[in-house]
Order: structure tokens, then sequence, then C-alpha cells
């Protein structure tokens, strides 16, 4: 019969579990024969994996308080400019080299504190509504799912479905790996689950957005065929305020991307 989440086509069941070899290349050197057997395994969502499900979803949440406070600023040339005319100005003003030296470390210290503020209250958001209680908000209604990536008998990755009734898309969500166990292809597998979920229940395609600094993200979704539709530098994330010193501290680049699966 059809597991949980699953909407539409029952008798199309699936497989609760999904193996994948996350090392393909192993194998192929001797030295590296033990490892062939490290398998991850994608699983559907389980009660007693909600402790680490979170705390991969919080890591992953908090590593973008620094990502985004300083990496962020290279995609932000205006923001560049003002800060160099600031510091320019407290010259000026002060004629002080000391504190002229000092004006791009407060900046950047602001930074770090609006980033944090904002983050903070992103994952407090978050927190408070679907990871709140992911059983009840992604594995019982029909039409989302939530799976696991499990490496001997741990949860190491975490990735989220929404189907979207109004325009016949599923949204992929909160896809996190444990930072020890990166580069090994669990996001991947873990992405691939999703777009499997998607076609098996007759989707158009899969979307997603995403607010993250650092080029893996980026990487990951291209590499599994997804084209990034829009870019938007005004984005505003839930929990942010915007006033005028947010506004300069902190700003987010939001790309969106779709695969489509079949013609509309
Ligand atoms: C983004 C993230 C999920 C990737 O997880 P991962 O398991 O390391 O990714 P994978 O090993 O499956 O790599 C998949 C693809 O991503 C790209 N990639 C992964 N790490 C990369 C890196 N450090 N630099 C550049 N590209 C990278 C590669 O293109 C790779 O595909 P390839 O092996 O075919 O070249 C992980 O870094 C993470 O959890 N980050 C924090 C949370 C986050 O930002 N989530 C995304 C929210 S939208």
């Amino acid at each position: 019969g059809a597991l949980r989440g699953e909407r539409r086509n029952p008798l199309l069941s699936q497989p609760p579990c999904v193996e994948v070899n996350v090392r393909p290349e192993f194998g192929r050197t001797p030295a590296a024969k033990d490892a062939a057997r490290e398998a991850v395994f994608i699983r559907e969502f389980e009660r007693a994996d909600e402790e680490e499900a979170l705390r991969i979803f919080h890591e992953g949440i908090m590593e973008r308080i620094p990502n985004t406070a300083f990496r962020g600023i290279w995609q932000q040339p205006r923001t560049q400019f003002l800060y160099a005319l600031l510091t320019v100005m407290c010259f000026f003003v002060t004629k002080s080299v000391t504190l002229t030296c000092c004006a791009p470390l407060i900046l950047m210290g602001a930074r770090y504190y609006y980033s944090r503020k904002v983050i903070q209250s992103y994952l407090d958001c978050a927190l408070h509504t679907d990871m709140a209680d992911i059983e009840a908000y992604y594995m019982r209604p029909t039409g989302s799912c939530f799976w696991v990536a499990v490496l001997d008998g741990r949860v190491v990755g975490i990735v989220a479905a929404q189907g979207h009734e109004d325009d016949n898309t599923v949204e992929l969500r909160r896809m996190s790996v444990d930072s020890r166990y990166r580069g090994k292809g669990i996001a991947k597998a873990l992405g691939r689950r999703v777009l499997e979920y998607a076609v098996r229940n007759n989707y158009t395609a899969v979307v997603l957005g995403t607010t993250a600094v650092k080029l893996a993200a980026h990487k990951l979704y291209e590499s599994l065929g997804f084209h990034r539709t829009s870019q938007s530098e005004d984005y505003r994330l839930p929990g942010m305020s915007r006033s005028p010193l947010e506004r300069l501290f902190f700003q987010i680049r939001h790309s969106r991307y779709r695969l489509q699966l079949r013609e509309e």
C-alpha cells in the first residue's frame, strides 16, 4: 500500500529504504576495500530521529552566521562601497589613524552581531513551525515527507519535501548534512530521494529557495539538474525587522531553483 506522506497512485509502492553506495570510487583501490562497505541509507524519518535531525538542522543554520557576515560581503559591492565611505568619513571626523584602522573591525563586528540576530530568529521561527514537530508536519499529511540519511546507524543528513497542490510542485526543504560527513555524496542521495518522490507522485517540478552563501549548496542543486530561475538581493527572511541598522549590516541573496520533471 501507500506509505505515509504519499499522495495519488496508491498502487505505486516504494521501498522504505534506499541504499546508496556513497563512495563508488572505493573498491577500485585495494586500500579502500573496507570503506566500500560504508554505505548510506536514506529512509523515512522516525520519531526516534528527532534529536539528531534537529541537531543537524541547527548546526547547518548556525554556520550561516559567519558565512553571511563575512563571506557574504563579497556578493555585495554596494555595501563594500558604503563601508569604505564610512571608514574614510571616520578619518575626516576623528583625524585619528588608530580609530580609522579600527573602523573596518567595528563594521565586521556589527555584521556578525546582526547576522546572528537575524539568523537566530529565523532558526527560532523554523523551530516553532515545521521543525517543532517533524512527524506531524511532514509525515502525517499526504503530499509531504521527511527523510534521514543513516551511516553506521547514525543520522548524518536530513531533507524534507513539501507538495504544493496549487501549482503541482514539490518544494525541497531543510537539506543539511552533518559537517563531519560532507563531500561523500550524502546530500546528493537525499536530493535524489526527493526527486524520486516527486516523480512517483506525478508532480510537474521540484522547486527550492536558498540563501546559502557557500558554493557547495549551489553546486549541489546544479549537479542534481536544477536550474536557477531567479536571484534577489532584497530578500526578507522570516524574523527580519528591516530596521536601517539591520539593512546596513545584514544583506542576503536569495536564489530560487527549479527542476522540471514533465510538461505542465
Ligand atoms: C550543502 C550541503 C548539504 C552539501 O552536502 P554534502 O553531503 O557535502 O554534498 P555532496 O557530497 O552530496 O555533494 C554534492 C555536490 O555538491 C557539490 N559540492 C559539495 N561540497 C562542495 C564544496 N565544498 N565545494 C563545491 N562544491 C561542493 C558538488 O558539486 C557535489 O557534486 P559532485 O560530487 O557530483 O561534484 C552541506 O554542505 C550542508 O549541509 N551545508 C549546511 C546547510 C546548508 O547550507 N544546506 C543547504 C540549504 S539550501
